[in-house]
């Protein structure tokens, strides 16, 4: 059984979740890779919509061991809590169907408050989603956060690791404080955080998480040695990417192929699989270049027929066409072996479509990416719309402009479309086996 990778292409939210639940269903373990509680997952199924945003998609299979790997840095408190609600909802949470790296890093109160007052003293705001993730890999790479495994250290011990990690924080925050109260800056003061109110806040939700805390390395050998197959789960996107995408408008992990492979702690040469999933369309949240964005009617239209705002923090999503361009060069960054493309329905609503294929940068016409994508212009091919995917379930049933339209991304990136999404519902996905 091969190894699979499921990333995102574009900006975040291709329903990554889709593709997820679906390989899922053979699987003996799903392991969610990078990013934290930034991420937002949203999974129909039997009916039921189900958010999430730390725990991988396929917790909703009980029989499938749902991984939290060693790149992803989890808040425990939001952990707990949901845990806590997918158990209300009726969701098996247990030891025999969820772990999480003893190696994973722990979000607490004060990256929050650092993802704000980073943002504050930013003139070109990133628009992060505010849930700390960003400070929490930067006290990662400092050497001082502490991680899961910390939990279980000895109070003492684990309070004056807090502590060091707290100091820059505080330091920080009392000179940031001066500043507010001399009116340089307009904003609410930062507060001073203690150790001890951290370490209070580790155990308030430790009681919840605890029992799934494990070393996951044996649990992967073993699965790879039996051969059982194994899903990564990416979050986040290829263009959020630290060092490929538009730095500095990026998350702080990296979604690329490459770095989800790290985060999960699988070597390259067992990934058999990497399944790229897009929209039909773009879509972003927060700030940064959007080359083919529609801040018109088109765009307003695709957001409500496509639902398109943020799950995690509620924000409306910024909407444009869809830039092959920008596929393409995830083909080879990512190794690419098929693409899932989602939303077909939502686009066919219109009559004409328009996809980027190449950009005017500096009195030229070029089909790659520069780094400075800020200066340039889309260059579109106008494609036929005006499709209805209601009664298709396979990619034969889909109306001919339906099918051209996947043939033509199939044509210009090179990467053969696998997975075809045509309804909210996870069950309205085409799958082309053949693929
Ligand atoms: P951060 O990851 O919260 O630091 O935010 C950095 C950038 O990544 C912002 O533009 C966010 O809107 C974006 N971002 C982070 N996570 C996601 C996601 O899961 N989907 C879409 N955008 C995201």
């Amino acid at each position: 059984m091969p190894i699979k990778m499921i990333v995102g292409l574009q900006y975040g939210d291709e329903g990554k979740g889709r593709a997820t639940h679906y390989e899922a269903k053979n699987a003996s373990i799903v392991i969610r890779a990078t990013g934290g509680s930034n991420a937002g997952h949203t999974v129909v199924a039997n009916g039921k919509k189900y958010d999430m945003h730390l725990l991988p998609s396929a917790i909703i299979r009980p029989e499938v061991l749902s991984m939290i790997g060693p790149g992803v840095v989890a808040d425990v408190k939001v952990l707990a809590e949901e845990i806590q609600k997918m158990r209300d909802a009726g969701v098996k949470v247990e030891k025999d169907n969820f772990v999480v790296s003893e190696r994973t890093h722990v979000t607490l109160p004060h990256h929050k408050e650092l993802d704000r007052l980073y943002e504050m003293l930013k003139e070109n705001k990133v628009g992060t989603t505010g849930r700390g993730v960003g400070p929490t890999y930067e006290e990662k790479t400092r050497r001082t956060n502490i991680r899961m495994y910390d939990l279980f250290l000895e109070p003492n011990i684990l309070k004056e690791k807090i502590a060091e990690n707290l100091k820059v924080y505080n330091i920080l925050v009392e000179a940031i404080n001066k500043l507010i109260e001399e009116g340089i800056y307009q904003e609410e003061k930062f507060p001073i955080i203690t150790a001890e109110e951290e370490y209070e806040y580790c155990m308030k939700y430790k009681g919840v998480i605890k029992e799934f805390i494990v070393d996951i390395y044996p649990i992967l050998n073993k699965a790879i040695e039996k051969n059982e197959l194994i899903i990564i789960e990416g979050a986040q996107s290829f263009w959020l990417d630290n060092d490929h995408g538009d730095y500095p408008m990026t998350t702080s992990s990296h979604p690329n192929a490459s770095g989800t492979a790290s985060g999960a702690g699988i070597g390259p040469t067992l990934i058999k699989e990497v399944i790229g999933v897009i929209k039909a369309y773009t879509s972003r949240v927060g700030n940064g270049p959007f080359i083919t964005e529609q801040d018109n009617d088109i765009g307003n239209s695709i957001r409500e027929w496509g639902h398109e705002y943020g799950t995690t923090t509620g924000r409306p999503r910024r909407i444009g066409w869809l830039d092959l361009v920008m596929v393409k060069h995830t083909k080879n960054t990512s190794g690419l072996t098929s693409l899932c493309v989602n939303h077909l329905d939502t686009i066919g609503k219109l009559d004409k479509i328009l996809v980027c294929i190449g950009y005017k940068y500096k009195n030229q016409d070029i089909n790659y990416v520069p780094i400075d994508k800020e200066n340039c212009k889309p260059i579109y091919k106008e494609l036929k719309g005006g499709w209805n995917t209601q009664n298709a379930t396979t990619f034969e049933e889909l109306p001919k402009e339906a099918k051209d339209y996947i043939q033509f991304i199939e044509e210009y990136t090179g990467v053969p479309v696998k997975y075809i999404g045509v309804g909210a519902d996870e069950k309205r996905t085409i799958i082309r086996e053949e693929v």
